[in-house]
């Protein structure tokens, strides 16, 4: 446990740095780079009021009030370890089962048992009723009854869109909101050529003594086993919930929950009604990694949006013997060209989650330069420090471009039928996640403003999200800008962090379950919580404010990245993510932070 009395945050070597007699009336929050852009798009875009009813998101929540230059608020606050109390010995009891080998081989082989069984998914699977592919999901389900058959007689399951699984422990008191851990059972496919290339094959499920491997071992079978295998050994020691917990299984969270999630939203929804869970816990991209010795567990609590733009260029036909000077293949390069020649800026925005991480590393991290834990701290105040700041974020965090702003890749290009006729339509897309404080709106206006005056140049109009601007007379051809797929989304509603029950509960239970850990190897027993940003957990946002994207699990628990060769999970790792979720559900069960 760190100190949370600490807040000094300075180490060995840094200077002092006085924090008094700065001026109240700097203006809080300047957004830079969006003044540019503002004054760019205003300047092309008068024509263009592309004002779409988007529901606001661009509320900065600004955390420093601060009077006469004194901090109000305590940076990266730290609670302290929760542990369950009226279920101490109960929690005890069952951490001296999961010590033992017996426990542990069972746990890793249910694991390992999961793997085995290839929920692939693709992107173009069809109706769960008429696509074979999908039954291989049965194949699961009799697997889970067999393995988990405590769970199965005490627990309710629905299926969901036939193959999707949600879990209902029944709690005694119904008037306390249910807690809802999420996973998901399918994975990304192995790509063939690459069998040979795996250490283990991609479906052993091998334990090695060390590692579980294949694919699903650490993406993301561990948070539907993990959770499991929590309830069944409480079921055995034959606790009952106060509070009702929620499982729910999605089935194609590799495509984004279109047939498995976004069926057992509405299910729940319809079940349960908005507002109505207490909160919410995802696999998430994030769990702890180790900085400088000091163990960082992210929670994402912010989710960027998305948006694929598709541009389609429409020029007449003709023999390509007497072309024009420029194809619609030369115009749609011009606007590649402009695109990448202008791409969105990074930008680092007090009270947002990207900012608020820094923080915590600048404070916590000892190995985090002491200049730029310096410019940190004064960037609190001084907006040209804020800027300076930013400026030196490009070379130090790699992230930061990813994370901090807009992203833009031009993936997909067509057009062009024969080498001697004009290609008269072409088309790209391109693909954006959009940083938690813009919006689709704005992109949208950003994406016209870079067109225009590609369209003025060649004499074309421009049909831009549906909002038409002719040249002046007729136009050569046309560029129409458009949602590719119809699947823009906002950046999701930040969970609240500093101050709430339902973070403070889960900051407390991670650092319980890594204080109290079953490791073999020396692991840290302290940590510090630093909210994070991740992807997606769109389907569920009605369901609760407080959602939490997170996996209880090492950064070196995973033997390679997800999605590639050699997945693999370190098994005192995945042992440990079942400690996370028996405390997690008996914290829940007996807290009065969720309400
Ligand atoms: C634009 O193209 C149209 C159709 O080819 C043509 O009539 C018009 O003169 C062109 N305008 C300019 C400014 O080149
Ligand atoms: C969530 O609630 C908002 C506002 O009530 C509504 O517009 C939206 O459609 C809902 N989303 C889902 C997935 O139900």
């Amino acid at each position: 446990m760190v100190d949370r009395d600490h807040d000094r945050w300075l180490f060995k070597g840094d200077t002092e740095l006085g924090l008094q007699g700065r001026d109240a009336s700097t203006p809080a929050i300047q957004r830079r780079s969006s003044a540019r852009l503002w004054g760019l798009v205003s300047l092309l875009g008068l024509v263009l009021l592309v004002h779409r009813l988007w529901p606001g998101t661009s509320i900065i929540s600004c955390a420093f009030p601060g009077q006469r230059g004194v901090p109000v608020i305590e940076v990266c606050p730290q609670v302290s370890a929760i542990a369950p109390s009226s279920h101490a010995s109960l929690v005890e009891s069952l951490d001296q089962e999961y010590a033992t080998e017996e426990f542990k081989l069972k746990a890793y082989e249910s694991l390992g048992g999961a793997v085995r069984i290839p929920t692939e998914c693709y992107d173009d699977l069809g109706s769960p009723l008429e696509d074979p592919r999908w039954k291989v999901h049965f194949d699961f389900h009799t697997y889970l009854e067999t393995r988990f058959p405590r769970v199965h007689s005490s627990l309710r399951r629905t299926k969901v869109n036939t193959y999707a699984l949600v879990y209902h422990w029944q709690g005694s008191d119904d008037s306390l909101k249910p807690l809802l851990l999420a996973a998901h059972s399918d994975v990304v496919p192995v790509n063939p050529a690459t069998y040979e290339d795996w250490i283990n094959p991609p479906y052993s499920g091998y334990f090695d003594g060390e590692w579980i491997w294949g694919r699903g071992s650490s993406d993301d079978k561990p948070g539907v086993i993990g959770s499991l295998t929590a309830i069944e050994s409480l079921l055995e020691r034959g606790f009952e919930p106060t509070r009702s917990v929620i499982l729910a299984f999605g089935i194609d969270e590799e495509r984004g929950g279109i047939t498995g999630a976004s069926a057992i939203g509405k299910y729940l929804l319809e079940t349960f009604g908005e507002d109505s869970i207490s909160m919410i816990v995802d696999e998430g991209g994030s769990g702890f990694s180790d900085q400088s010795g000091t163990i960082f567990a992210t929670p994402a609590v912010a989710e960027k949006g998305y948006m694929d733009v598709r541009m389609d260029v429409l020029t007449p036909g003709g023999h390509s013997s007497r072309p024009p000077k420029h194809t619609g293949i030369g115009i749609l390069s011009n606007i590649v060209t402009e695109l990448e020649a202008h791409p969105h800026e990074p930008e680092l925005v007090r009270g947002r989650t990207y900012y608020q991480g820094l923080q915590c590393r600048a404070k916590y991290d000892k190995g985090f330069p002491p200049e730029l834990r310096k410019l940190v701290q004064e960037s609190q105040y001084s907006d040209g420090k804020l800027h300076d700041l930013e400026a030196r974020l490009l070379d130090f965090d790699p992230t930061f471009y990813a994370q901090a702003g807009t992203t833009q890749a031009i993936d997909i290009v067509g057009g062009g039928v024969k080498v001697n006729a004009l290609p008269e339509a072409v088309w790209a897309i391109a693909n954006h996640r959009i940083a938690d404080h813009s919006s689709p709106s704005a992109l949208m206006d950003r994406f016209a403003s870079i067109v225009l005056p590609v369209a003025a140049k060649h004499n074309m109009s421009l049909d831009a999200f549906g909002e038409v601007i002719s040249a002046d007379g007729p136009a050569w051809g046309q560029i129409r800008l458009s949602d590719a797929f119809n699947t823009a989304l906002e950046p999701a509603p930040v969970t609240p962090t500093t101050g709430s029950g339902p973070y403070e509960l889960l900051s407390g239970t991670i650092l319980s379950t890594l204080k109290t850990n079953l490791r073999t190897d020396e692991f840290p027993s302290s940590a510090v919580v630093s909210p994070s940003l991740s992807l997606d957990t769109k389907h569920y946002w009605n369901l609760t404010k407080h959602i939490f994207r997170y996996g209880h699990r090492g950064a070196t628990d995973s033997y390679n990245g997800a999605h590639t060769i050699n997945e693999a999970i370190r098994g005192e790792g995945f042992l440990e993510q079942i400690r996370f979720f028996t405390r997690l559900i008996l914290n829940a069960d007996e807290t009065d932070l969720l309400g």
